[in-house]
């Protein structure tokens, strides 16, 4: 049994035996330069410098770089789909080239693992889009010993990489290496193009010699080489295993699952079900919250697929009977077993990792019951219809879709991520209107803008009270959060030049003595006289610096963010106070309800 630990490590030292450099692992989060959300190839992060810019570390590189992928979240739970994977890669940057490329992959194959040469098999690119045929690449394989026949060319759809949805980003041919699990063809023409399941695809070396254009592609002025091999596919095939959740990378976290579930991974199929994709989810979650450009789940952009993760795994934790508490003692075992020393950040963010999960744990079990009530009596109700209506009308077709509005009803007021609903549905038969989600969705965007603009309008006038009250919000929101509870958020205001108006969640009416300490607590502040300040930055900037606030801006955009000291630290457009001196007195006037779980303070400023 080779490890993942053993298998990263031979990786780096074969290629830097040939001179390469091992650059490390980068952020899984994409930098927004080509609109990919997450690092989905190792080679992403080195985008610029395959078009030309000169690497630091030098032309030779190498590294295992951890990608997330989730496009086929809902296939997780079988035996080969995950959304994190580690890519192990190795590039030249206008260095060697095809030659030495092919010679040091069947070297590794080989020599470093093993394979028998009399089995590899290799594609190659058929020409295709002004892009000729690879023979040279065919010619060194032979040159190398592999046997003819073992050498397939394939168009386009098979051999060409890039970096799908993009413009402007490097490209090209490759060359894939594939090797047999056993030796019985399916047919005549068994190959690694059959799709029999006989070939795996072990990994492959791009030619990135392209750049790609609206319409076609440009010689790049130099050439490089792009190899990705994948080391969860590469650690299940070396241990001649076809499940992915055997390898070390999972067996901790599935054992850890048996324990606590007391049932049995290989006997049961809807508890394996459930511990895939309990594993996996957990597994990524803790990449992603503990990355060094770590997010959170959110309602937006990567945070939105980060809480669809979470949230799948918190429901498969039903399934399976499990506390869903129980995935922060799966996210240990990733954390001090498994990627201990290759992500060593994991190990330095473990308890903020595990409080941040726990907490979207708790907001969804906190609605998840009702929720799942919810969605239960959709259904009923739909099935009450199709009933009624087959008494009557025996030619009638039973609906089987569930309505936008309960859907988004779902969505909003018990979190449950669409994508949740959908797979819900999908298990009882039913489909969501995601039309109608849509239109549900925007409705309540335009109505949510309506309501900003309203409470923008007190500002509009740009007096000295309304900005003072303004500077108000941030110290009142700031002095809710110290005071009462750090999840507290501004949930609407409204500002005139007599008093200001400020919604927050929280799930009781607030006490005398609350009230008080907070008053008190904001006029310390204001007789402090701080300095309110005010900077742009980017929102991943504003983020890592624990800025609060609605993160509704676009991936890579500017914000523009106000601290008054370290007591608060909001994103916001202002304008604001030049300090808290200048605010006069606080008092507290009104607190009440204002809807389920939110309450409204309503504060005047006195000279
Ligand atoms: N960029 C290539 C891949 O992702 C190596 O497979």
């Amino acid at each position: 049994m080779i490890t993942s630990k053993e298998l990263r490590k031979k990786w780096i030292e074969f290629y830097e035996s040939k001179g390469h450099v091992n650059i490390g692992a980068v952020s899984l989060i994409g930098d927004g330069s080509t609109g990919v959300m997450f690092n989905v190839a190792g080679m992403q992060p080195l985008m610029p410098y395959l078009l030309g810019r000169k690497h630091p570390a030098g032309t030779r590189l190498c590294n295992v770089q951890g990608c997330v992928r989730t496009v086929d979240i809902d296939s997780v739970g079988d035996a080969s789909h995950f959304t994190f994977f580690e890519m192990m890669g190795n590039w030249s940057l206008g260095d060697y080239f095809k030659k030495e490329k092919t010679a040091w992959s069947f070297e590794l194959l080989t020599k470093g693992f093993g394979l028998d040469k009399d089995k590899i098999c290799s594609t190659v690119f058929e020409g295709e889009d002004g892009v000729p045929r690879d023979d040279e690449t065919a010619e060194y394989l032979k040159g190398l010993g592999i046997k003819p026949e073992h050498i397939f060319y394939l168009p386009k759809s098979d051999n060409w990489w890039e970096l799908e949805g993009t413009v402007g980003t490097p490209c090209g041919p490759d060359n894939e290496w594939f090797y047999p699990r056993h030796d019985t063809p399916c047919g005549p023409n068994c190959g690694p193009a059959c799709g029999c399941g006989r070939y795996v695809e072990i990994g492959n070396d791009v030619y990135m010699q392209y750049r790609k254009l609206e319409k076609g592609y440009e010689l790049l002025d130099h050439k490089n080489v792009d190899t990705g091999f994948g080391l969860d596919r590469m650690l299940l095939f070396l241990n001649n295993l076809t499940d992915g959740y055997k390898t070390d990378l999972f067996l901790g976290a599935i054992e850890y699952l048996e324990k606590v579930s007391g049932k049995d991974y290989d006997g049961d199929e809807e508890a394996r079900r459930a511990m895939r994709i309990i594993a996996d989810h957990t597994r990524t979650g803790v990449m992603l919250i503990g990355d060094v450009n770590g997010i959170l789940p959110s309602n937006t952009g990567a945070g939105y697929i980060l809480r669809r993760l979470l949230r799948r795994a918190i429901r498969y934790c039903r399934t399976l009977g499990i506390d869903s508490r129980e995935m922060l003692g799966v996210a240990k075992v990733f954390i001090d077993e498994v990627y201990d020393e290759a992500y060593p950040l994991l190990v330095e963010k473990k308890g903020y990792i595990l409080e941040e999960m726990q907490k979207e744990i708790d907001r969804f079990e906190a609605t998840l019951e009702k929720g799942m009530k919810e969605f239960d009596k959709c259904i009923s109700s739909i099935e009450r219809k199709n009933e009624f209506m087959a008494k009557s009308d025996p030619a009638y077709v039973k609906e089987t879709v569930i309505g936008g509005k309960q859907a988004f009803r779902l969505y909003d007021t018990y979190g449950f991520p669409v994508e949740l609903t959908r797979e819900m549905a999908a298990e009882r038969g039913y489909s969501v209107d995601m039309d109608g989600f849509a239109a549900a969705f925007k409705e309540h965007q335009a109505i949510s803008k309506a309501n900003v603009t309203e409470a923008k309008g007190g500002l509009e006038s740009h007096s000295d009270a309304a900005i003072h009250y303004h500077t108000a919000t941030h110290l009142l929101n700031a002095a809710l959060k110290t005071l009462l509870d750090k999840d507290i958020n501004q949930k609407g205001s409204n500002i005139n030049d007599e008093r200001m108006r400020f919604d927050f969640n929280f799930p009781r009416a607030l006490t005398a003595e609350e009230l008080k300490a907070v008053e008190d607590l904001v006029n310390e502040k204001i007789a402090e006289n701080i300095p309110v300040e005010f900077k742009e930055m980017s929102l991943e900037e504003a983020r890592e610096q624990n800025f609060v606030g609605v993160f509704s801006a676009k991936y890579g955009e500017q914000v523009k963010t106000y601290s008054i000291g370290t007591f608060s630290k909001e994103i916001c457009g202002g304008p604001h106070a030049a300090a808290t001196g200048e605010l006069g007195h606080f008092r507290i006037v009104k607190e009440q309800s204002c809807g389920a779980g939110i309450r409204r303070i309503k504060a005047v400023l006195e000279k």
